[in-house]
Parts: structure tokens; C-alpha cells; sequence
């Protein structure tokens, strides 16, 4: 089958068949000793899910002028690390909830044990597959690697997690709120832009830096736009369980500045995340259609 080219205006819609054919054919390739445990991880990744982070990346790399092509198989990684951050964000310790994309969570289909299994297998195949990514030399491999480690660990996404389960039930600053969203979202989203774009031997420090602001801001409009989605959403629409924040006294954006206030938030991280690509041309239009869709997104 001849790949679809990547054209700004059905970008992610290009990115997600490609990331998920990607991801399926890596999965099915990847012996494992447990069928179980093999269900349980294709179940995590596979059959749903909007590839943002994925397709971040190849919109990284196509803004540097690089081939996103070189930035498929780090795409599928990060998008390996998202989805064992999911299975274990629903388990019983920690989020609690039933649905996900739609389906029962991990833990629901299989069991416990299986989820936490397969979520730790996800993050170790995603270590496996950025070390051997096809196209780059080794010390962009090396470079990738150590970006991916920093945004999951305890200094990104673990660390935002531990942030937000020691905020349950407490009134957090608007500082403390988005240092939480900072890290248990946006260090991934920061991560899957400097991916893409580190595969350009040539990336300026310029570039990093404004793809940098970029992604801080549409990491943070991420978050924010999940958190309304929790009030305003509708279960049948979003895939997971409307309400769940406020049941479980989370701290979150609207309910620290109210609906308005949220949605005043997005439109000023909008605003940051275009005018953060302005010294770029028409290279950046699929970043820049990543963000409107980001802050419009239903699901
Ligand atoms: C949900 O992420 C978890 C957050 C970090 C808010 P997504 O909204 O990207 O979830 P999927 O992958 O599309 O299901
Ligand atoms: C989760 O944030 C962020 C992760 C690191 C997985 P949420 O707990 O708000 O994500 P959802 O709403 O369950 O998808
Ligand atoms: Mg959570
Ligand atoms: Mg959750
Ligand atoms: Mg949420």
C-alpha cells in the first residue's frame, strides 16, 4: 500500500492512520511469552485514541523540513508511553474509572495485575522501539531517548500524577494548578514537539525554543480543554466517565477560575501557541492546525 502524502489541511487524519498502522504492525511483530498480557497491551493502545502526541511529532518535523516519515516510529513510541499513562491513571488507585475511549478501562477488560503488567511493558517497548527508530543516527537516537525519559519520569508525567493525587480535595493557586498540568501533560506534549523536531540535524536553538513555547502553551491548553471537558462533556461523546474530577475533588482549572475563566484561559494559550510559530512559514500549518483543534476538540 503507498502511504498517503502528509498535506497541512487532513494532517491528522494522515498522521493517525499512519500511527496506528504503525502501531499495529510493531504490536503484532513483538513477540510475547503471555497472550494475556499481549491482549491487554493491544487492547491499551490499540482502537481508539486521537494520536495527538504522535501526530505533534510528525508536525515537528515536517515544520523543521524534515520528512515525517523519520519521525514515525518516535511518534509511535510516545504514543506507547501515553497509553500505559492511561491504563494506570484509570486503575483503582488512582483515577478509578471504568471507561476509557469508549470501552471499559484495562483493569475492567482484563484485571488489575494485567493493567499495571501492561502498562509497565508498554513503557518499556517504547524505550525499545525510540533505540532502534529507523533513519536517525544513534545520537539523535540517544538525544531522543533521554527527552522521552525526562518528560514520562519523575520530572514530568509521574511527578505531574504524584502532584495531582497529593492535590485531591485541596485548593491549589493558579500557580500550583499549572505547575501539576505542566508536568502530567504538558512535559509529553513538550517532548513529542522536540522529537519531531530534533530529528533536523540542522534544528536551530531558535526553533527549539519557539517550538518550545509552542508546545508549553497548546501542553497547558491541552489540560485545561480536558478539565472542561469533564463538566461540559457528555460521557457518550468524550469516551470516559463526564463528572470524574469533581466527584473525586480534583483540582482542575474550572473549578479554580470557573467555566469562563477556563475558557479565557485556552484562548490566551491559543494565542501564545500561534504566535509562537510566527517566524516559521507554511511549514508550521500543521502545528498550527493541531492547536485550533486542540482547544476546539469534543473528545
Ligand atoms: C487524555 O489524553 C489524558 C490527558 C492527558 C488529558 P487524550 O485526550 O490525548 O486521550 P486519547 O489518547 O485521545 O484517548
Ligand atoms: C491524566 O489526566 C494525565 C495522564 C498522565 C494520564 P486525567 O486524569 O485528567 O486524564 P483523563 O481525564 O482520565 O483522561
Ligand atoms: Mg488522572
Ligand atoms: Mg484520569
Ligand atoms: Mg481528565
Amino acid at each position: 500500500m503507498t502511504a498517503q502524502p502528509f498535506l497541512a489541511e487532513s494532517f491528522l487524519e494522515t498522521a493517525r492512520a499512519r500511527v496506528d498502522a504503525e502501531l499495529e504492525r510493531r504490536i503484532e511483530a513483538d513477540g510475547h511469552p503471555s497472550d494475556r498480557l499481549q491482549q491487554a497491551m493491544r487492547y491499551g493502545v490499540l482502537g481508539g485514541g486521537k494520536r495527538i502526541r504522535p501526530a505533534l511529532c510528525l508536525a515537528a518535523a515536517v515544520a523543521v523540513g524534515e520528512p515525517a516519515d523519520n519521525a514515525l516510529v518516535p511518534a509511535c513510541a510516545l504514543e506507547l508511553i501515553h497509553a500505559y499513562s492511561l491504563i494506570h491513571d484509570d486503575l483503582p488507585a488512582m483515577d478509578n474509572d471504568e471507561l476509557r475511549r469508549g470501552r471499559p478501562t484495562a483493569h475492567i477488560a482484563f484485571d488489575e495485575a494485567t493493567a499495571i503488567l501492561a502498562g509497565d511493558a508498554l513503557q518499556a517497548m517504547a524505550f525499545d522501539w525510540l533505540a532502534g527508530a529507523p533513519g536517525l543516527n544513534d545520537t539523535v537516537r540517544l538525544s531522543m531517548v533521554r527527552e522521552l525519559a525526562r518528560a514520562s519520569g519523575h520530572g514530568g508525567m509521574v511527578g505531574g500524577q504524584a502532584i495531582d493525587l497529593a492535590s485531591v480535595g485541596k485548593a491549589l493557586s493558579i500557580t500550583e494548578l499549572e505547575t501539576m498540568h505542566r508536568h502530567k501533560t504538558g512535559a509529553l506534549i513538550e517532548a513529542s514537539v522536540r522529537m519531531g523536531a530534533l530529528t533536523a540535524a540542522h534544528v536551530t536553538k531558535q526553533q527549539l525554543a519557539d517550538l518550545g513555547q509552542y508546545a508549553r502553551a497548546l501542553g497547558l491548553a491541552f489540560q485545561v480543554q480536558d478539565d472542561l471537558l469533564d463538566v461540559e462533556g457528555d460521557t457518550s461523546v468524550i469516551g470516559k466517565p463526564q463528572g470524574s474530577d469533581v466527584a473525586r475533588g480534583k483540582p482542575t482549572f474550572p473549578a479554580l477560575l470557573g467555566i469562563q475563566g477556563a475558557r479565557d484561559h485556552l484562548s490566551q494559550q491559543k494565542k501564545l501557541a500561534h504566535d509562537s510559530l510566527a517566524g516559521f512559514g507554511s511549514e508550521a500549518d500543521p502545528l498550527r492546525a493541531i492547536a485550533d483543534y486542540v482547544v476546539a476538540r469534543t473528545h
